[in-house]
């Protein structure tokens, strides 16, 4: 790299540090939140990259009007002769209607390419997701497997994955900041959007459609991994859930069954088929409650269980009353489902 662009790379990253660190303070944001401007995905690095061309620009007009302000506040107060106004008609011409034409024209081509490639979406043979939004958890499936899952989708690095969108109540946005822009979900339609991951990791997703009160814990993971990776979680989801190992699982399994929890949850392999809240066949694994609520571990399991209205207001599990020991059971036992 010659120094050139070492220094176009250096002011780069410089100007990069200060939008990103300016605008989570600006919005009161706490740290880590995923950042459209790091995108992991091609869909979000086009954005990116268009979101800095917008930037330049912007800088660049700024710096502009403001140098020739202060060239006018300067020379208004000089009464002596040797200030020339030049030919106002040629600057007016270039300067308000040229160089916006030229910035305008080059941003809508750049606009037109970028909006294209986000629509060239993947192959009819690629690997489709079934994404459903509820208030206010995401149901997740994968075309031609049986089972379900929620609040995180496993994708294959480097692979366009097609991701299909239905809404079961109402409207919602389909959001990974990092890896696509957004896809509002409409009642009654079938919406389509796709996802390629550049490189392996987790990256954070958010609905971004004012959907009620827990909007804000609506959030869902995509674990993009290798594809033998992704074809192991596949497998997963189309077998039966883990079968209880001891004792307490045991009677975990049979409160679940015996209670209300099997009216309106799922378990692979189980008597129970409810449809109403999420498919629990893997919720030891999970890395929330809730969809972001709250960390996935027995305390909050038991908490949530118990009375999940002090957790997530106004979600759609009423509380459960269940006494101390048969709860310690339930939490083992679905601690179990990995
Ligand atoms: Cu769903 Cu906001």
């Amino acid at each position: 790299m010659d120094t050139r662009a070492e220094s176009r790379t250096s002011t780069r990253r410089l100007a990069r540090a200060a939008v990103l660190g300016v605008l989570p303070a600006l919005a009161g944001c706490a740290g880590g939140a995923p950042s459209a401007l790091d995108p992991a995905g091609t869909g979000a690095g086009r954005v990116a990259d268009l979101w800095w061309v917008l930037f330049w620009i912007s800088t660049a007009v700024f710096a502009e009007v403001m140098l020739v302000l202060a060239w006018a506040l300067v020379f208004r107060r000089r009464r002596d002769a040797r200030v020339r106004h030049g030919q106002p008609l040629r600057f007016v011409t270039i300067a308000g209607a040229g160089i916006p034409l030229v910035v305008l024209v080059t941003v809508y081509a750049l606009g037109l390419r970028d909006l294209a490639a986000l629509g060239d979406g993947p192959g009819p043979r690629a690997t489709t997701i079934e994404v459903t939004g509820h208030k206010w958890w995401w149901e997740v499936r994968v075309a031609g497997v049986a089972g379900a899952t929620a609040n995180e989708l496993h994708i294959p690095v480097g692979e366009k994955v097609r991701i299909r969108l239905r809404t079961a109540d109402v409207l919602h946005s389909f959001w990974v900041p990092q890896l696509m822009p957004k896809t509002d979900l409409i009642a009654g339609e079938v919406r389509e959007t796709w996802l390629r991951a550049e490189r392996a990791g987790t990256y954070r997703g958010q609905c971004a459609e004012y959907c009620g009160t827990q909007h804000a814990h609506m959030a869902l993971l995509v674990v993009a991994e290798a594809r033998s990776d992704f074809d192991a979680w596949r497998a997963r989801l189309g077998a039966p859930a883990a079968q209880p190992q001891t004792d307490a699982q045991r009677r975990g399994q049979q409160t679940f069954a015996q209670g209300t929890c099997a009216g309106c949850h799922a378990i692979r392999g189980t008597e129970a088929a409810g449809r109403v809240g999420p498919d629990l066949s893997d919720v030891g694994s999970r890395w929330s409650i809730g969809a972001g609520a709250v960390p996935n571990d027995g305390g909050h399991l038991g908490g949530w269980i118990a009375n999940s209205q002090t957790v997530k207001p106004g979600n759609y599990m009423p509380p459960q009353p269940v006494d101390a020991e048969r709860l310690l059971d339930l939490i083992a036992y679905l601690q179990s489902l990995k």
